[in-house]
């Protein structure tokens, strides 16, 4: 028998142990899980969360004492009303890009002055309720964004602290669509073109803004920290040049999110203990590079405290055996969800893994598609995978590290309704976001036949 925590890195998050065969969470079985909870459902392991954020939190404040600023936890990756109240109880901030978002940062009870406003469209009601309740900062993605905040904070007799998003024209390594910071990008005002000191030069003009530094967010599921030094470097000459002009240092760095995990066994999740030593030494060497004191460093990742604490447990349906091109057999697993709860296959070609989630099984392993119930041929969860050949109807299958960009990309196609997230500690469990219903999926509907 076996529960020893999982260590960092590992694509499971820490309280996942193998009881004989069996997955547990926090000590409660899957099979136990499935039964209360039902499926597809996923599981967070808030021991995991907590422990991650925090971990942030306190890695920034180690590394920049005075100069830290916030974590702001991105809560695109995964939000909800109960995860924002953690985030907040444990000191972090959050960046929210949407009214949505912004909604259910104040909902868990987010102090407004922990709230970072992203977005390269915000809408004007969206620009006029954050200024209003007074949030942190407003990041400015545009020049009529500029104007847009401006006016805002001239209507509500305030004077709206804003970073600017710069593009300092990385190339990080990821999928081309979760990559932002080279130039071709709606994101950001581009320092190589000029556009970002424009936008600083208006913004001057305008005293209802007041300047307090810039962003960059350079893309997503990077690992390694070189892509970030050099993103440190180039917005750190960019506030130099602010300086020798303006004749005053702007006092904040935002340096974004991007930190990647581990989808498979034999990729390690970045652990902020390997990112804040380097990075300080770059945020330090720039700093004296360009004679700036060290500014106050904000960082925003969400993929990599939430990703890596949930998993994705389904039940099989139907198996069938395909003959394949080169006259191999394809062993097609079907399970109860599939894309409108896992987009990220079909959409960024992503990789995940999976295991039988409630019984050990010698079988050899054979070549298998996890597919899912939509009508629709991509409807691919894992492409490639060696499963058990006796895996049978009923079977339960985990997927880990759906945490980020899951639950909070899923959808209603095919009307499927979309499932709970039931978040797990100390061998408790709790339903933090209920399973839609029918009742919910005709909900917006208007009957006027
Ligand atoms: N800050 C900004 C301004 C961002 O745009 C993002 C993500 C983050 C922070 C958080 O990045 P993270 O630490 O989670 O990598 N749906 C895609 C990812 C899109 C990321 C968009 N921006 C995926 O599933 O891979």
């Amino acid at each position: 028998m076996s529960s020893a925590k999982n260590p960092a890195g590992s694509m499971w998050s820490r309280n996942i142990s193998f009881v004989d065969g069996q997955l547990n969470l926090s000590g409660v079985p899957a099979s136990q899980l499935a039964k209360e909870f039902g499926t597809p459902t996923f599981f967070l392991d808030e021991d995991s969360f907590r422990s991650r954020a925090t971990a942030w939190r306190e890695g920034l404040v180690a590394e920049f004492g005075d100069n830290a600023g916030h974590i702001f936890y991105a809560s695109k990756a995964f939000t909800c009303t109960a995860v924002a109240h953690w985030v907040g109880e444990l000191g972090l901030g959050i960046d929210v890009c949407t009214g949505g978002e912004l909604a259910v940062a104040l909902a868990g009870g987010v102090d407004p002055s922990k709230i970072q406003v992203h977005g390269n469209n915000k809408s004007e009601s969206e620009i006029d309720r954050a200024v209003s309740i007074g949030v942190n900062t407003i990041v400015m993605d545009s020049l009529f964004e500029i104007d847009r905040v401006a006016a805002a904070a001239r209507k509500h007799g305030k004077r709206q602290p804003v970073l600017i998003r710069l593009t300092p024209g990385i190339e990080a390594h990821t999928h081309e669509s979760i990559s932002t910071a080279h130039e071709d990008v709606k994101f950001g005002f581009s320092i190589a073109s000029g556009a970002a000191w424009t936008a600083v030069e208006k913004i001057a003009q305008l005293p209802e803004l007041e300047l307090r530094g810039v962003h960059c967010h350079i893309g997503s599921q990077i690992f390694g920290t070189e892509a970030f030094e050099i993103a440190a470097d180039r917005l750190l000459g960019f506030m130099a040049k602010y300086r020798d002009s303006y004749g005053a240092q702007l006092p904040e760095l935002d340096l974004g999110g991007g930190y990647g995990i581990a989808y498979l066994a034999d990729e390690v999740t970045v652990e902020p203990s390997d990112v804040f030593p380097t990075i300080g030494a770059a945020v330090r060497a720039a700093c004296s590079k360009y004679s700036l004191d060290v500014p106050s460093i904000s960082m925003e990742p969400g993929r990599n405290i939430v990703g890596p604490t949930m998993f994705t447990l389904y039940t099989v349906g139907t198996i069938k055996d395909v003959t394949i091109e080169d006259g191999s057999i394809r062993k097609y697993i079907s399970v109860d969800g599939g894309m409108s709860d896992n987009a990220r296959t079909a959409l960024y070609d992503a990789e995940y893994s999976a295991v039988i989630a409630q019984r050990t099984s010698t079988a050899q392993a054979v070549q298998s598609r996890l597919v899912g119930k939509h009508c629709e041929t991509g409807d691919i969860i894992i492409r490639d995978i060696q499963l058990p050949s006796d895996i049978a109807p009923s079977d339960l299958i985990a997927t880990p590290a759906t945490g980020a960009y899951g639950r909070s990309m899923a959808s209603n196609y095919n009307h499927v309704p979309r499932p709970p997230v039931v978040a797990v500690i100390d061998g408790k469990a709790r339903v933090i976001v209920r399973r839609e219903t029918e009742a919910d999926l005709l909900a917006l509907d208007v009957a006027t036949m």
